[in-house]
């Protein structure tokens, strides 16, 4: 699987299991999710790209950087909605745009109920944030979107990833690297990820 980086950190597997914990109540939960979400951007925003820039310390003046490129967070609503609060501190200038897709209990499908973007594309970089890749219908149809709208590089950032549906992205978005906490076992009858942390959603919102 060349795409696909589960992350090494202690961090992010201590608070990982934590998340999975059936007793984690949605307070506690939505606080993992940030953190593993920014841990996880931490990760997958090492090769963004650089220009110099000076700068004056009280002392002299001396060589910088800041960032190149145009950032765009994609939450796919509405679990993503949970990691964009940890990312957008470690980089406020970044845009968020939503998109908004559920998954059809029955087919497994993905169905679009909200997409507000521009006609041309205001982002050169966009990170796609869902925590769960299931059968990677709703991970294909945004970076199918996004595509359409001209980003020039896209990144999954996840929280657990299916077989199943990280095949499903090979097949589609071969180049787009995937970051995740873990790689889960399968899906089950219902699509979802074993062992998992059950409805990301649900979890997050109360709703469950
Ligand atoms: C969940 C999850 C992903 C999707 C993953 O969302 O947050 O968006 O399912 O499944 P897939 O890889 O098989 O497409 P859900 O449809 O439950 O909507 P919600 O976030 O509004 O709860
Ligand atoms: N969506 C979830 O929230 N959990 C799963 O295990 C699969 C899809």
């Amino acid at each position: 699987m060349p795409n696909v980086i589960p992350s090494t950190h202690p961090l992010v597997a201590h608070k990982l299991t934590r998340l999975r914990d059936v007793n984690t109540e949605p307070k506690k939960f939505r606080e993992l999710i940030r953190e593993i979400a920014t841990l996880l951007a931490y990760e997958a925003t090492a090769d963004l790209l650089l220009i110099p820039k000076p700068v004056q310390t009280p002392l002299m003046q001396t060589e910088g950087m800041e960032l190149k490129e145009k950032i765009g967070l994609v939450p796919i609503l509405r679990a993503g909605l949970g990691m964009v609060e940890g990312i957008w501190n470690l980089m406020p200038s970044a845009e968020v745009w939503h998109i908004g897709l559920y998954r059809d209990e029955r087919t497994l499908k993905p169905v679009e109920y909200y997409n507000k973007l521009p006609v041309e594309p205001t982002v050169s970089v966009c990170l796609v944030l869902d925590p769960m890749l299931a059968t990677g219908g709703s991970a294909v149809a945004t970076i199918d979107v996004l595509k359409r709208w001209g980003v020039a590089k896209i990144k999954f950032v996840g929280i657990l990833g299916a077989p199943e549906g990280i095949a499903l992205m090979e097949q589609h978005h071969p180049e787009v690297p995937i970051h995740l906490a873990a790689i889960d076992q399968r899906l089950n009858e219902r699509g979802y990820i074993l062992p998992g942390l059950g409805d990301a959603g649900d979890r997050q919102f109360g709703t469950g």
